[in-house]
């Protein structure tokens, strides 16, 4: 018998006392994170420099441990380290940072203020991570372990209270009652659509044949979306722990976590993470001595968004190509080799050992009537903080942009949000005190989706954002139904012509009739949806589409070839700085004459208009009217250089 096998709920108690009493809660514990976005700015150099530093500093017994976490949310900001239990936080630090942070913070308990935060909007500079405004408005219940737990040590999640809710449902919970658990819970599925999980469960439950299997869907096609990367590197264990109890309550022996090819760490993360559980009894032949068996393996993905379509990666699974199939029944009745497969989200998964450990009633209490619980988006684009958020459903779109992400960079206004990735689409102004919730998104016209949130200022022109959805959609369509492979090209060419300035009258309505038939006919849900970006903006800015038909104007001066640069002779102060910086020689002048752009070699790249210093504001974007003349050769500047 392995000495490490846990056969009983006894025996896995023992070992969470057991692990948490070798450490001091008096004594620092650094937590470095090494989630992808931190590794590529060197957290693993950091990491590493701290083990090294403090056993040069002789500090290895005032020191609890070094612990290398998954992603904290906060990657903008990174490499991000937190140093416990005071959750000092000190971001974009370096290797060379680190003997500091040992000699000053760990060794006499003072902190390193140039390595704080510092408040874009405020300048403040903040000590500890709660403070910090994008973590003070979250509610990092399921997201919040990430920046405590070592992922590659299952003994840091058992000390955190992990597998408790396993050992509940297996010995205290028959299966029945867990999955009426998860149904009064009201969870609703993360990956998307937000079907009722435990009805889903309820469904592969009752359905006959098998096996039953039970499966992760950690494709995660959307661009910009991140979440269920960082949960699957950051916290395999909880992924896991709800898939072995959503098998226990469906009836399910057998499972599959599908990870996307391109997620290296996620997939080395989860595989150990099984091979662990595997060690401890866990997993496997009678699981925690209940008498419950259940196995699981990794499958990776080959890195096509329509292959987290249910069926397509269900194919996958069975060694087909990732491509959606026409569905008669459901998945959850007939999935892989037509035996019920019930399919849920990563972050679905996740959820589902806090709703056993704590109870539904404590889900049922964060929310909104209709969306149970928390949603983590990945919060992106033009606004002043990025990263990994997780707020409870009902939290306004404002509260997220501004509260959290604090506001719009620069002082531009706010223009719209995309949620719902490629499929969803875009929420203007006056939405913005919309609570998120799923029901109410999809009535705005967009939906939750899996969680990426664009935010779009006022340069952001709106043909051209449809237009990036409905390229990323045309090159990620399996091609094998007509509707959605003929009309995405369609649309595509459409709204490329608009773009270009070749837009004609008509354009509007054939894109609204291409919309319709790829919604009524298209074979899988990328096609029934990819037009919602187009429809959602011509929804909110019919008079951008307008005006790039009718004027050849691009309102917001960001299609290229609407927009033109032109340096105005009367505030040009002949400063040369966009002079110096265009990349293409573009702009003519010296120090005592005024600059002038040479259209032809103007590639358009918005770089004088960035460095022109705001006091001169010389250079003008024109869009829709005619370009002034260039001022004669030699012509000297009417303003001094100080404005
Ligand atoms: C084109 C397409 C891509 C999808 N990609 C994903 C994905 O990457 N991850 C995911 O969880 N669901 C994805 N879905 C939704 C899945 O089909 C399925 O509804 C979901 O995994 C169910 O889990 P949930 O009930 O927990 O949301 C996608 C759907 C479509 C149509
Ligand atoms: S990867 Fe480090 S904060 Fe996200």
């Amino acid at each position: 018998m392995d000495e490490k096998r846990l056969s009983s709920a006894d025996e896995l108690e023992e070992l969470r006392k057991e692990v948490l009493s070798k450490r001091d809660p008096a004594k620092p514990i650094v937590t470095v994170c090494t989630g992808t976005a931190c590794q590529i700015y060197g957290s693993l150099d950091v990491y590493q420099e701290f083990i090294d530093e403090v056993r040069k500093q002789g500090l290895e017994a005032s020191v609890a441990e070094a612990k290398a976490t998954g992603c904290h949310g906060f990657c903008e900001q990174g490499p991000v380290v937190v140093i416990f239990p005071q959750e000092i936080c000190y971001v974009r630090v370096k290797a060379e940072d680190v003997s500091e942070i040992v000699g000053t913070t760990l060794a006499k308990g003072e902190v390193i203020e140039r390595l704080f935060y510092e408040d874009p909007v405020t300048g403040e500079k903040i000590a500890r991570d709660p403070d910090i405004p994008f973590y003070k408005h979250q509610m990092r219940i399921v997201f919040g372990s990430n920046r405590h737990i070592d992922p590659r040590h299952i003994d840091d999640y058992i000390a955190f209270g992990g597998y408790a809710a396993l050992s509940k449902a297996l010995l205290q919970m028959t299966p029945k009652q867990v999955l009426e658990e998860v149904k009064k819970s009201n969870l609703r599925g993360r990956g998307g659509g937000g079907f009722p999980t435990g009805t889903k469960w309820e469904t592969t439950r009752d359905a006959p044949g098998e096996p039953k299997y039970v499966i992760v869907n950690c494709d995660e096609g959307d661009p910009g979306a991140y979440m269920d990367r960082s949960l699957m590197e950051g916290n395999p264990h909880a992924v896991l722990e709800g898939l072995i109890i959503g098998a226990y309550a469906t009836g399910s022996h057998e499972g599959f976590i599908y990870v996307r090819q391109e997620y290296p760490i996620a997939y080395q993360n989860t595989v150990q993470s099984i091979e662990q559980a595997h060690e401890y009894g866990l997993l496997g032949q009678n699981i925690l001595g209940s008498g419950f068996d259940f196995q699981v393996k990794v499958h990776r993905g080959a890195g096509a968004f329509v292959s987290g379509e249910s069926s397509a990666l269900m194919s996958a699974i069975e060694g087909k190509a990732g491509e959606p199939k026409m569905k008669y029944v459901h998945t959850a009745v007939s999935g892989i080799k037509g035996s019920p497969s019930c399919l849920n989200n990563v972050e679905t998964w996740a959820n589902v050992p806090l709703i056993i450990g704590k109870g539904a009633g404590w889900f049922n209490s964060i929310g909104t009537k209709e969306s149970k619980g928390t949603k983590i988006f990945s919060l992106v684009g033009k606004v002043n903080n990025t990263g990994l958020v997780e707020v409870p459903m009902g939290m306004t779109l404002r509260e997220l942009i501004y509260d959290i992400g604090g506001g719009i960079p620069h002082g531009r206004k706010f223009k719209a949000v995309q949620t719902g990735g490629p499929s969803g689409g875009v929420i203007p102004e006056q939405h913005l005190d919309t609570p998120i919730d799923f029901d109410e998104l999809t009535k705005l016209g967009s939906m939750m989706g899996s969680g990426g949130t664009v935010v779009m200022d006022e340069d952001t022109c709106m043909v051209d954002t449809a237009r990036y959805f409905i390229t990323f959609c045309c090159e990620e369509s399996c091609g094998k139904c007509i509707p959605c492979r003929e009309g995405l090209r369609m649309l595509r060419e459409i709204l490329t012509d608009i773009c270009e300035g070749r837009g004609e009258e008509g354009d509007i309505e054939a894109i609204e009739d291409i919309a319709q038939v790829m919604q009524d006919a298209s074979l899988c849900a990328l096609g029934t949806t990819a037009a919602n970006p187009a429809l959602s903006t011509l929804k909110y800015f019919r008079d951008e589409y307008e005006a790039h038909i009718k004027e050849k104007r691009c309102p917001a001066k960001a299609c290229k070839s609407l927009t033109s640069y032109y340096i105005d002779p009367e505030k040009c102060t002949a400063c040369m700085i966009c002079f110096r910086n265009c990349p293409t020689e573009a702009i003519h002048g010296s120090k005592n004459m005024v600059h002038w752009i040479e259209q032809e070699k103007c590639i358009k790249c918005n770089t004088c208009f960035e460095v022109c210093p705001p006091r001169f504001s010389a250079v003008r974007r024109i869009s829709g009217e005619p370009l002034p003349p260039p001022p004669a050769p030699g012509t000297k500047p009417v303003r001094d250089k100080k404005g």
